[in-house]
């Protein structure tokens, strides 16, 4: 008999079971313009609810940018891997999309677009150290400037403990508070695992 459970990363289609309340409770946050934080122990689930949630609202045309905090160690990684979340979601034609982008950002950085060998674009900017400061508030606020053109948009950052370090809270709370309504934001997080200072510690 094939083994009917899928063990490894988020789960969709027959290997998702159950969460139909949970799924509910989401949409209707969402669709309120609220912003939800999921926080549970790893391996929870976290992530395959929150994508079957999105897949189920892609049909009634909500658009939605998820960005996996994991592995991300300085500022300019986060506001590139942001910067490229976003571009990619927006499924238009390449030019347009750097366009719209020159359009909204009040630096004026070079967008740069390379191609893997599939032909799948990737976005980055070019920042120098004056953009840098200005091009995080500016990169945060792309999300407000799609949905000011009638889109809904959920913002969904997942594995938020892992850019703790980088001290950018405060600055993220700033810019959103201001897209409510408009914007929805998830944080997805756990617990960060134990340094090697406390790992015998019973938790
Ligand atoms: N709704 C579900 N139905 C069936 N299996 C599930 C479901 N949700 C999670 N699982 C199982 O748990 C595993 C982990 O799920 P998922 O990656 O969504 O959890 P997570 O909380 O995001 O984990 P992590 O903390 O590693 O990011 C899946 O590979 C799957 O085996
Ligand atoms: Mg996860």
């Amino acid at each position: 008999m094939k083994n009917p459970f899928y063990y490894g990363g988020s789960v969709e289609n027959e290997h998702f079971c159950n969460r139909v309340q949970e799924i509910k409770e989401l949409k209707a946050d969402i669709s309120a313009g609220l912003n939800t934080l999921i926080y549970a122990p790893r391996r929870f689930g976290k992530t395959s609810f929150v994508l079957k949630t999105m897949r189920e609202l892609k049909e009634q045309k909500v658009k939605y940018v998820f960005l996996d905090l994991m592995y991300l160690s300085t500022v300019d990684e986060f506001i590139n891997s942001y910067f490229n979340a976003l571009a990619k979601s927006l499924e238009d034609p390449t030019d347009k999309i750097v366009n719209f982008f020159k359009s909204v950002l009040k630096i004026r950085p070079n967008v740069n677009v390379t191609f893997d060998a599939t032909g799948n674009p990737s976005f980055s900017l070019s920042l120098n150290h004056e953009d840098r400061i200005n091009a995080l508030e500016d990169v945060l606020n792309i999300p407000l400037a799609f949905a000011k053109q009638g889109q809904k948009i959920v913002i969904i950052f997942d594995e938020f403990q892992e850019i703790a370090h980088l001290n950018l809270e405060a600055k993220i709370r700033s810019v959103i508070q201001h897209h409510s309504n408009d914007v929805s934001y998830i944080f997805m997080g756990s617990k960060k695992k134990s340094t090697s200072r406390n790992v015998f510690r019973q938790e």
